[in-house]
């Protein structure tokens, strides 16, 4: 069996699930191929089993990624099964329909869909707290047994897909359409103080070449999807979200 594991991951922590769910199926001896969405689209998808994850952003499934595999995954001939999980800090559950929608619409079906604990990444508001160290830790080593669980019921053919309460989801769902017509009032938050020494990390970095040099100043534009890959990445700690300099989140941290 072939197995296609795709993800998009801002700081490093879908990256982290991605990658043990490539180690758990290689230890039942599955091919493996794993691939960010930065790295090309879905197009050339060949596999019998698509694990497919990103990150929760708004209470919702981040728009830009489901576009991504709404736009780039071609109609499948045979059912392909899917494996579809969000990681998120906040404890709560996840409306997976639309994605599966689509996703059953190129005749891919959902066997299983989860939600996975992480720590916080999303500290760009002073009343956005890290994650406690010991939190941390405790979420980090469950990570491979609850991918293994998962890995070992998909081959004994059991299926989960989780819901959240449909009320909130459609207003999660709501607020995620209408933040996506704001992309330059968020991208206008951000800006680089004069701890700045112009290394160009950020704008190495960014996932949609958000960030751009204008005579000598860094502008944030309006294709930046707050992923605060840049805010973490920044060796001086020198980007700033509507003035309020974040804690960086280093745990898993891509490191570009
Ligand atoms: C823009 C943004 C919005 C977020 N919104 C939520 C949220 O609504 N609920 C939640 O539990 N976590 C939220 N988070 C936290 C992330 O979902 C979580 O830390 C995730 O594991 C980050 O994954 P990554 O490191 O692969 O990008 C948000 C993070 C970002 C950057
Ligand atoms: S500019 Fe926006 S999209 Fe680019 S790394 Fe920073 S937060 Fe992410
Ligand atoms: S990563 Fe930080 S120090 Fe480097 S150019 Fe960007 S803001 Fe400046």
């Amino acid at each position: 069996m072939k197995i296609l594991i795709n993800y998009f991951s801002g700081t490093g922590n879908t990256k982290f699930v991605a990658d043990k769910f490539a180690e758990a199926f290689l230890t039942e001896e599955y091919s493996v191929e794993l691939f960010s969405m930065e790295d090309r689209d879905l197009s050339n998808a060949d596999c019998d089993l698509l694990v497919l994850g990103f990150p929760k952003f708004y209470g919702y499934v981040p728009l830009f990624y489901l576009d991504y595999v709404k736009e780039t995954l071609n109609q499948s001939k045979d059912t392909k099964k899917v494996i579809m999980f969000c990681t998120e800090s906040g404890g709560t559950l996840t409306s997976f329909t639309e994605f599966i929608e689509i996703l059953n619409d190129k005749n891919y079906e959902t066997v299983w869909a989860t939600s996975i604990i992480m720590p916080n990444n999303y500290l760009i508001k002073s009343n956005y707290e890290p994650t406690p160290v010991l939190v941390t830790e405790d979420r980090i080593n469950k990570i491979f047994s609850t991918v293994k669980y998962i890995v070992d019921n998909v081959i004994g053919n059991n299926t989960h897909i989780e819901t959240a309460d449909e009320e909130k989801a459609s207003r999660a769902r709501a607020m995620a359409y209408g933040l996506k017509e704001k992309a330059g009032m968020i991208a206008a938050g951000y800006s680089v103080d004069s701890s700045c020494d112009f290394c160009d990390d950020c704008v190495r970095v960014c996932p949609t070449s958000a960030i751009l040099k204008v005579e000598g100043k860094y502008v944030f534009t309006e294709s930046c999807i707050n992923c605060v890959r840049c805010v973490n990445i920044c060796p001086s700690n020198s980007i700033t979200y509507n003035g309020y300099k974040p804690p960086q989140y280093n745990r898993l941290m891509i490191k570009g």
